[in-house]
C-alpha cells in the first residue's frame, strides 16, 4: 500500500441522515474481509501494531496527532514514515504497548484507556488539577424524562407530519460545501453538489469542483463513490451499514425500526439549546446518540464514533436552520460535519449548505446505478 493518505477524499455516509449530503469513500480503506492485509504486512516497520487491520493505521494516526495535539513531524521524518530515528516515536510505542496492557489487564480488553484520556490534546499530559478550579455543584433534582417514543413523534410533528412526510417521494437538493482533498483531507476545494433523493432508499450525490467531479450513492444495495480519475470502490463493511441507515428517506419515520434499542439518556446542551439525548444501540456497530430540541422537538445532532485500535474517533453531525422546503415538511438548511467526514483528520470540518430544494421530481431510477470503473482500482 502506497501512501494511501495521498488519495484519501472520505467516504463515509455514516452518520449523515438522508438530507446530509453523504460523503464520498475513501479510497484508502477498502475492505475490511478477514483476508484484509494487516499492518505489519503493508507498512515497513510495524512493532507493536500488529495484527490491526492496515486500512486503520492512518486514522489512528490521525487519532494520536489529536490526542496530543501534535504534528506527524512530532514523531515521524518529513518524507519517511518507516524511519525510528525519533524519539517520540520509541516513547509512542511504549505508550501503546503500555495502554494495550492496561485495557487488557484491568478493563476485560475493553478500550477504555486510550492516548486522549491522559494525554487531552497535550504531548505532556498533567497529573496535578490546574487553577481555576469548578466549585462542587449540588446535585440538580433529578427531571421526568419523556419516553424515547414521545421524543420520536414530537419530531415527527415538528418536521410537519407523517402524512407530509409520506406524500414526498423524491427530493434533488443543490448545496454548497467543502471538499477535503489532500494529506489527512487537510486541503479544503470549495464544491457545487447536487443530491438526487428517492424513496425507498436510493442515493446518488455529485461533488464538482472547479478541477474535478467526484460522485457516490447508495443503489438500495450497496455503498459506492467514484473518484476524479473514474475508479469505483465499495465502502468498508462498517460504512455500508451507516450508508443503508442514511439512505432510508423517510429515516425520521423509521428510527426506531432502524436501530436497536432506544434510550433516554438525558438533557445535554447542544449550543444554546437543551436537547434530550436518546442513546440508538446499533447492531453490529458501535452505538449513535441522537440529540432532539427539548423546545422545537427538532433533530439538532447525530453523534457516534468510528473505532481505531488506539482510539474511537467521534463524528458528529449537526443540523441548523430548518426550513420548509415548500410542501409542508421541514429540513435543515445548514449541516455542519465535525470532522467533515470519519476519515480525515479530526480538526478538518464541513458546512453543507443548502442553495435549492425541488421535490417530488422526476427521477429515473437508472440514475441510481452504480456506475462502472473507468480506471484500474486504486493499489
Ligand atoms: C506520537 C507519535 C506519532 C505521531 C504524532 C504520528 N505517528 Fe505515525 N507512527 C507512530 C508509531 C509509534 C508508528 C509505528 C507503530 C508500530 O511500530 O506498530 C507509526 C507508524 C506510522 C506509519 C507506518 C510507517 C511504516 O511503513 O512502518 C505511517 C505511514 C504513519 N505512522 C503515518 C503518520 C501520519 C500521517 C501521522 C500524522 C497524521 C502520524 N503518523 C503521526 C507514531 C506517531
Ligand atoms: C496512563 C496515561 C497515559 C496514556 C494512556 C498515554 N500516555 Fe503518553 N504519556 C503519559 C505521561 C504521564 C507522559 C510523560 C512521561 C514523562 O514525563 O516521563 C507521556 C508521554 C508521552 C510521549 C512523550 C512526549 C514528549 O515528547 O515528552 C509520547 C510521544 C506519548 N506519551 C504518546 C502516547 C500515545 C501515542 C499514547 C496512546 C497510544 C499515550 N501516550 C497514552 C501518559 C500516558
Amino acid at each position: 500500500m502506497r501512501h494511501t493518505f495521498m488519495a484519501m477524499r472520505g467516504i463515509g455516509a455514516a452518520l449523515a441522515s438522508a438530507y446530509a449530503l453523504v460523503l464520498v469513500a475513501s479510497v484508502q480503506a477498502q475492505t475490511q474481509a478477514p483476508s484484509a492485509p494487516t499492518a505489519e504486512q503493508a507498512y515497513k516497520s510495524i512493532k507493536v501494531l500488529n495484527g490491526t487491520p492496515a486500512a486503520e493505521l492512518i486514522l489512528s494516526m490521525h487519532f494520536i496527532r489529536t490526542a496530543l495535539g501534535v504534528t506527524c513531524e512530532y514523531c515521524h521524518v518529513a518524507g519517511n514514515f518507516p524511519s525510528d530515528a525519533m524519539k517520540p516515536k520509541e516513547i509512542a510505542r511504549q505508550m501503546i504497548s503500555m495502554m494495550f496492557a492496561i485495557n487488557k489487564n484491568t478493563f476485560q480488553g475493553r478500550q477504555v484507556v486510550t492516548c486522549y484520556t491522559c494525554h487531552r490534546g497535550r504531548a505532556q499530559p498533567i497529573g496535578a488539577p490546574v487553577y481555576p478550579l469548578d466549585d462542587p455543584k449540588p446535585e440538580a433534582a433529578p427531571v421526568a424524562l419523556p419516553s424515547a417514543d414521545q421524543i420520536l413523534a414530537s419530531y415527527v410533528r415538528a418536521l410537519g407530519g407523517d402524512p407530509a412526510i409520506r406524500r414526498i417521494t423524491s427530493r434533488v437538493i443543490t448545496a454548497t460545501q467543502y471538499i477535503p482533498t489532500g494529506p489527512g483531507g487537510t486541503v479544503p476545494v470549495p464544491a457545487q453538489t447536487e443530491q438526487y433523493q428517492k424513496a425507498p432508499n436510493l442515493v446518488l450525490n455529485v461533488y464538482k469542483t472547479p478541477t474535478y467531479t467526484i460522485s457516490d450513492g447508495f443503489d438500495g444495495t450497496t455503498k459506492w463513490a467514484q473518484d476524479a480519475a473514474g475508479r469505483v470502490i465499495d465502502a468498508v463493511r462498517i460504512d455500508q451499514g451507516r450508508a443503508r441507515r442514511g439512505a432510508n428517506f423517510y429515516e425520521s419515520l423509521d428510527l426506531k425500526q432502524a436501530y436497536g434499542k432506544l434510550t433516554v439518556g438525558g438533557i445535554e446542551r447542544v449550543q444554546d439549546r437543551d436537547a434530550y439525548v436518546v442513546v440508538a444501540d446499533v447492531p453490529d456497530d458501535t452505538p449513535e446518540r441522537f440529540y432532539f430540541d427539548r423546545d422545537s422537538g427538532l433533530l439538532l445532532r447525530k453523534a457516534g464514533v468510528l473505532p481505531t485500535p488506539l482510539g474511537a474517533i467521534p463524528f458528529q453531525v449537526d443540523y441548523e436552520d430548518y426550513r420548509d422546503a415548500g410542501n409542508g415538511v421541514k429540513l435543515p438548511f445548514v449541516i455542519q460535519m465535525y470532522p467533515a467526514n470519519p476519515r480525515v483528520e479530526l480538526h478538518v470540518t464541513a458546512t453543507v449548505r443548502i442553495q435549492k430544494v425541488e421535490e417530488n421530481v422526476a427521477i429515473e431510477d437508472g440514475k441510481f446505478i452504480k456506475p462502472q470503473s473507468r480506471a484500474a482500482p486504486p493499489r
